[in-house]
């Protein structure tokens, strides 16, 4: 006898509130919730630093479920003397402010982390259960005080670290390799920084079916599957795309930018079914793109 195969699927708690919602992930997001009709919010409808603001909005809305991805995601400009006080307020007090409001309307909060939380020294990969310890720069402190936050809130919490993002509606590095792929036939890119890129419409269904499953809150790593450097990422981006290239290979050294960056960024996602690799999300993401571009014919000696 076929012995029958259930998986569990929970209802989301109603109604959702979507912050950041005009961000590159949260554009996914509102996309990936639509049948459930969130709210989607972003600075303009709600300063996330404001605490007055946000309990007014969430007396208002009684939001079951709020999945805060605002964030200050500048992240040179965190270690700008003018501007590091927003990234600190946004990135850490203000996730605070959510987090307490989210507790004081009994609403569960899903937020988002980086993988620059961490030093980058393991190159095996950072777990769930790893303590994130001395950040390499402003943006990964700022973001860590907002884990902290969260954590010491005692709200219903899933905090989900994510890195190098890419997808529709914002600034993202796989956008930037393909303007420059109109104007340059040569490039150099680092390629002694390890991560795995992540693709906002994968980690937005990842978002949800975490939410529908029978999972317990805590810290979730969601990345889309198998390690890369910007190098070989900008090689993929390029050869998917059929742009003629040339990428040179250079150290972190020969590109300085304000903030330092983590050698070892790769989170290890051991708590919840993997995301496709990453080759395949990007394959999905460049195909409306390259239907809609007028591209160079292809010298495959180039690639
Ligand atoms: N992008 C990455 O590579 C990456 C990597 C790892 C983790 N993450 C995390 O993933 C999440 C989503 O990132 P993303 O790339 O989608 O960010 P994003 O595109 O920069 O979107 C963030 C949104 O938050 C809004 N915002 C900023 N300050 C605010 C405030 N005080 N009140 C309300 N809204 C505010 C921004 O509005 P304005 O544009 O008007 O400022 C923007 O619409 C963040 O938590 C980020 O730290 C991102």
């Amino acid at each position: 006898m076929d012995v029958a195969r259930f998986s569990v699927t929970m209802v989301i708690p109603t109604p959702i509130l979507i912050l950041g919602a005009k961000g590159m992930l949260g554009h996914a997001l509102m996309d990936t919730f639509a049948d459930l009709a969130p709210t989607g919010l972003d600075r303009d409808e709600l300063d996330i630093t404001n605490s007055i603001e946000v309990d007014a909005k969430f007396s208002l809305l009684t939001p079951k479920t709020i999945i805060n991805a605002a964030a200050f995601t500048a992240v040179d400009q965190c270690e700008n003397e003018a501007t590091k006080p927003i990234c600190d307020k946004v990135n850490g007090e203000a996730v605070g402010i959510l987090a307490e409001a989210a507790k004081r309307i009994s609403a569960t909060i899903i937020h988002f982390s980086t993988d620059y939380v961490f030093d980058g020294t393991k190159q095996e990969g950072y777990l769930e259960t790893d303590e994130p310890k001395n950040p390499v720069n402003a943006y990964g402190a700022s973001k860590l005080a907002g884990e902290q936050a969260l954590r010491s809130s005692g709200a219903n919490f899933y905090l989900i670290r994510t890195a190098w993002l890419y997808g529709a509606y914002g600034k993202n590095f796989v956008d930037t390799m393909l303007s420059l792929g109109k104007t340059k036939k040569e490039l150099t890119v680092v390629n002694d920084q390890h991560g795995k890129p992540t693709y906002t419409v994968d980690l937005a269904k990842a978002t949800r079916r975490l939410l529908e499953g029978e999972y317990t809150p805590g810290v979730y790593h969601f990345v889309n599957e198998e390690a890369t450097t910007w190098y070989d990422f900008a090689v993929e981006i390029f050869k998917q795309a059929k742009i003629p290239m040339q990428v040179h290979p250079i150290p972190s050294s020969d590109f300085l930018r304000p903030a330092k960056r983590p050698a070892y960024s790769i989170l290890l996602n051991t708590k919840f079914p993997p995301l496709r690799p990453w080759k395949e999300a990007l394959a999905e993401y460049l195909q409306p793109i390259i239907q809609n571009q007028d591209l160079a014919p292809l010298d495959p000696n180039l690639l």
